[in-house]
C-alpha cells in the first residue's frame, strides 16, 4: 500500500475510531531515520521507539540498560521521517518507576526534544501515580502489560504470562486501570490469546498484542524480528515476512568479491 493521498497522520483520536470499527490497528518498531522513512511510507500506524533497541541495535541480553538519552535520540531519528504514523516512544527502565515527578521530567523531555506523539510504559497499578501524572500533563499515554521485559530480573525468564487465574486477573485490573486513568491504548505481551481477547472486548481503549493472539485490536512487532535481520529470535508468535539477513550476507560477500577482484568499481563508476 502506498501513502499517496491519505497522509492524514494518526492520531490517538484516529486510533479509537480504528477500534470502534473493527479496523486493525499495524505497528511495528523503528528505531532510525532509514527505516522509519520506509515504514511510514508502506502506511503503517503506529510507530513504536521501543526500548527493544537495546537488543537489536545495541546488542544487549535485556532492555535494562536503555538511557533516556539513547532513546531520544533513536526517537528524534525516527520522528524525521515520520509524517502519518502516530510516533510512541518507549520510557525506559529506570525513568518512571517509584517517582512520579521524574517519570513526568521524563516524559516531558521525550515529548520535547523529539516531537513523538506519545510514551509507553510497563506495568500496571504499581506505576498509576506516574501514568496520572504524565497524563495530567497532556502527554498521551500507552500502556504495556504482559510480558514486561524491563522486569526481566524480577520473573527470570521471557516465557508466557497471566496463565494462573490469579495472574489473569491481575492483569485484566491493570487494564482497566490504566484506561480509567485515561491510557489511549495498551500493549498486551506473550499472554493465551483467549485472555487477551477478554481485554479486548472489555475496554473500549485499543489493545495491540504481541504474542496475544488474534482477538486483539492491533498487531505489533519488533521490525528486525519480522524482517529476518535477527535469526536467533523465533518465538513462536513471530511472523516472518523476509529473511533479509541472508539478502545482506549475499550482497555483502558480493561486494567483498568485486572489491577483491578488481571488478568493482568498473569504468562507469568512478570519475
Ligand atoms: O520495546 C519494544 O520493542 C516493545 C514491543 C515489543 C512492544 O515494547
Amino acid at each position: 500500500m502506498s501513502t499517496e493521498g491519505t497522509l492524514r497522520p494518526v492520531t490517538t483520536h484516529r486510533l479509537a475510531e480504528m477500534k470502534s470499527r473493527g479496523e486493525k490497528i499495524s505497528m511495528l518498531t523503528a528505531y532510525d531515520y532509514s527505516m522509519a522513512k520506509i515504514l511510514d511510507r508502506a502506511g503503517i500506524d503506529i510507530i513504536l521507539i521501543g526500548d527493544s533497541a537495546a537488543n537489536v541495535m545495541a546488542g544487549y541480553t535485556t532492555t535494562v540498560p536503555m538511557t533516556l538519552d539513547k532513546m531520544i535520540y533513536h526517537a528524534q531519528s525516527v520522528t524525521r521521517a515520520t509524517e502519518r504514523a502516530l510516533v510512541v516512544v518507549d520510557m525506559p527502565f529506570g525513568t518512571y518507576q517509584g517517582n512520579s515527578k521524574e517519570a513526568l521530567a521524563s516524559a516531558v523531555r521525550i515529548m520535547k526534544e523529539t516531537e513523538a506523539g506519545a510514551v509507553k510504559l510497563e506495568g500496571g497499578c504499581e506505576i498509576l501515580e506516574s501514568v496520572d501524572r504524565i497524563l495530567s500533563a497532556g502527554i498521551p499515554v500507552m500502556g504495556h502489560l504482559g510480558l514486561t521485559p524491563q522486569s526481566i530480573h524480577k520473573y527470570g525468564t521471557y516465557a508466557v504470562r497471566a496463565k494462573s487465574d490469579e495472574e489473569a486477573q491481575k492483569l485484566v485490573e491493570d487494564a482497566k486501570l490504566l484506561e480509567k486513568a485515561g491510557c489511549f491504548g495498551i500493549v498486551l505481551e506473550k499472554i493465551p490469546a483467549s485472555l487477551a481477547g477478554r481485554v479486548a472486548k472489555e475496554l473500549a481503549i485499543p489493545i495491540i498484542g504481541i504474542g496475544a493472539g488474534r482477538y486483539v485490536d492491533g498487531q505489533v512487532l519488533v521490525a528486525h524480528d519480522m524482517l529476518g535481520i535477527n535469526n536467533e529470535f523465533s518465538p513462536r508468535f513471530l511472523r516472518r515476512y523476509a529473511n533479509l539477513a541472508d539478502i545482506m550476507s549475499e550482497a555483502f560477500t558480493n561486494y567483498i568479491a568485486d572489491v577483491k577482484s578488481g571488478n568493482f568499481p568498473s569504468d562507469n563508476e568512478q570519475y
